[in-house]
């Protein structure tokens, strides 16, 4: 097989354009008809379809090492590369956990493994040793062996000069830490969102200002230190307000928020849905309003997915003793998608939110379709429907509240460095 790609018929935001990747990068690419198609190349019809960059997901768990009967790497860069991601950062909260920089190495060296052309794994380290919030890890190691970013994720850092100190270490390494933004002595023994549903299903809630305390103290660090901090998975009105009032302010911080985020409120919760448990919770639609505004103005800057596996004896349990998380690589282009089609974001948004800015934010290389960046893409077609289910996602685990629903767009195929990945 030659290692020349002619790519035909794509739409480009709006522009049906032709396309020719050679040895891993982007060639040239013309408005369709107007380039020839090179000699040995493999000729792919793309039939009108949407070209996106593969785009790039700052926020994943893959479970391995430890958890390999939730998901393993293998499995969740298959949901990744059927997906759309070409990259994924995935969390620390493994066992062990990733503060050991021979965690870091397994990781890298297991998805090379298993996807030697891609999705890429950039591993993030945890901050503090065990996640535990009591000491640092080892970051220079840890950045040395691969580690992207620093995250305590799942397991807030409350010592605030420990979080400090994590903030100076990371940005004298050239990264950055990225906050799971809760109070864990307001969240305590929380299984939702706290307000009128929790009240009216008679299950405990955290009250979203548990989430806007981290956001408000780590702005005031952010714009103190004059360092850069990653706001993780925003839920809430009162945390949008905060981060707006930062970007006025020129805080170097930035944020970010998952589909579920944007389409789901608290009331998903009240058959007692263990599959639409998810920390930070499902909120209120007036937080679902404002985050769809914070979306499109850039007051939040990417979405992620959160993908958090976890098996369906877990799941299958009463509502308070179920785990936390909704799997997500497999929908979330799908359910963006949908803010597309409803005329909330345009395909330009999708490409700043899940590729052009994780990029920029983390330092990650990304194809901007210019001649020379790394052949990247996936077809897409907007209108094909499909119903979420066992069949159809390819992680191991299906914890999501939109099973069964039918979505509209689909990943048709997606090449990294121009080879054929999905
Ligand atoms: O819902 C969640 N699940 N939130 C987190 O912060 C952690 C994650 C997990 O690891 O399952």
């Amino acid at each position: 097989m030659s290692d020349i790609l002619f790519l035909r018929n794509a739409r480009l935001l709006g522009t049906p354009v032709d396309l020719i990747a050679r040895d891993g990068v982007i060639a040239a690419i013309g408005e369709h008809g107007t380039l020839d198609t090179p000699a040995d190349a493999t000729v792919h019809d793309a039939g009108g379809h949407i070209l996106f960059p593969s785009f790039i997901d700052a926020h994943v768990h893959l479970r391995e090492p430890g958890f390999e009967y939730k998901e393993d790497i293998a499995s969740g860069l298959a949901a990744a590369a059927h997906g759309g991601f070409g990259a994924v950062m995935c969390m620390a909260n493994t066992r062990p956990v990733n503060d050991d920089a021979a965690v870091t190495r397994h990781i890298i060296e297991t998805s090379l493994r298993h996807w030697p052309h891609g999705p890429r794994v950039y591993p993030v380290g945890a901050a503090t040793v065990g996640l535990k919030g009591t000491e640092l890890a080892p970051m220079a190691e840890l950045a040395a062996a691969g580690c992207a970013a620093f995250s305590n994720d799942g397991a807030p850092v409350p010592d605030t000069e420990m979080f400090r100190r994590a903030v100076e270490y990371a940005a004298d390494l050239g990264r950055v830490v990225i906050d799971h933004c809760e109070d864990p002595y307001l969240a305590k023994g929380a299984h939702m969102n706290e307000g009128a549903t929790s009240g009216r299903v008679g299950v405990k809630g955290q009250p979203d200002v548990g989430e806007a305390l981290h956001v408000a103290r780590d702005i005031l660090l952010a714009d103190y230190l004059g360092l850069p901090i990653h706001l993780a998975h925003i839920s809430c009105r009162r945390s949008v307000e905060l981060i707006a009032w930062a970007k006025v302010r020129g805080v170097p911080v930035t944020a970010e928020t998952c589909p579920h985020y944007l389409i789901l409120d608290d009331t998903a919760l009240e058959n007692y849905d263990t599959n639409a448990k998810v920390n930070p919770p499902l909120r209120t639609p007036d937080d679902v309003a404002a985050l769809r505004e914070a979306v499109k103005s850039g007051v939040i800057d990417m979405f992620v997915t959160d993908h958090a596996p976890h098996a369906a004896h877990e799941k299958e349990t009463p509502l308070d003793e179920a785990p936390n998380g909704i799997s997500g690589l497999d929908t979330a282009v799908a359910l963006t998608w949908g803010l597309v089609r409803e005329g909330l974001l345009t395909e330009g948004d999708l490409v700043r939110l899940w590729n052009r800015e994780p990029a920029r934010v983390f330092g990650l290389p990304r194809n901007g379709f210019e001649p020379g960046d790394p052949a990247d893409f996936f077809l897409f077609d907007p209108d094909e429907a499909w119903v979420v289910s066992r069949e159809t996602m390819h992680s191991k685990s299906c914890n999501t509240p939109f099973l069964g629903h039918t979505l509209t767009g689909r990943v048709k195929a997606h090449w990294m460095g121009g080879r054929r990945i999905a």
